[in-house]
């Protein structure tokens, strides 16, 4: 093999290894590889595995969104928490703060959580993409592709047991369903053995008041199973 194969393939080995995949091809190339970050949490808590799947997002480049974004908005909240919201991506205010739905959104899921009797620091808040869609545009499959592993990594460190997926995109990507948020909402996934339930992004209730109703249900719902498990 000459060595430009050879740097192909530690480039693959180091990407499988990077999203947690395993690397069927190289281990004899192991032991000369360069050293890299493995976001593979090597720290039992949340925090440590949080802090190293951060680095590995910290400067990524993998795709278009990473030009015109201010900050990376990685995730917030309880790293061990047992409840995970799961957005769809930054919005300006996010982009600007780096810490996700801050904005108008956010201040509404504050509202609803102080209703639900749910605390903000006790949950994970992540979104499905971590930099901006410039104005506030749906997020491209490419994009969504690009960024999921990062979530994926998330999801398996912080280890929920219930994941609550805001809006259309939170909901199809995880589910990996086309159907309409409106079908999906409101009932409860096995999600690779975590309970998930979806509802309508709190955005949508910001445009149009009738879908308060049925998110004050879903979350009802929500708030119950997590109680449940979290007793207050
Ligand atoms: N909308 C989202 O989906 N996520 C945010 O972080 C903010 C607004």
């Amino acid at each position: 093999m000459n060595g430009s194969v050879i740097e192909l393939l530690r480039r693959y080995a180091a990407q499988q290894r990077e999203f947690g995949f395993p690397d069927p091809i190289l281990p004899r190339l192991e032991a000369r590889a360069r050293p890299e970050v493995n976001a593979t949490p090597s720290g039992t808590d949340g925090a440590s595995g949080l802090a190293e799947v951060r680095r590995t997002v910290d400067g990524c480049a993998r795709c278009p969104l990473h030009a015109r974004r201010k900050t990376i908005v990685f995730g917030i909240g309880d790293p061990n928490a047992d409840l995970m919201f799961v957005g769809e991506g930054p919005g300006a205010d996010e982009d600007d703060a780096g810490e996700p739905f801050v904005g108008p959104a956010g201040k509404l899921l504050d509202r609803i959580f102080e209703a639900a009797g749910i605390a903000r620091g006790e949950v994970y808040i992540a979104n499905v993409v971590k930099c901006r869609p410039p104005q506030n545009r749906d997020p491209e499959p490419d994009e969504i592709a690009a960024c999921l592993p990062f979530l994926r990594k998330q999801i398996e460190i912080v280890n929920p047991k219930i994941i609550c997926a805001l809006g259309k995109h939170a909901a199809q990507t995880l589910l990996e369903r086309a159907d309409p948020i409106g079908r999906l909402r409101g009932v409860w996934y096995d999600w690779e053995g975590r309970r998930l339930i979806c509802t309508y992004h709190p955005s949508a209730c910001l445009h149009n008041a009738s879908y308060k109703r049925p998110v004050w249900e879903d979350f009802q719902i929500l708030r119950d199973a997590y109680r449940a498990i979290r007793p207050l």
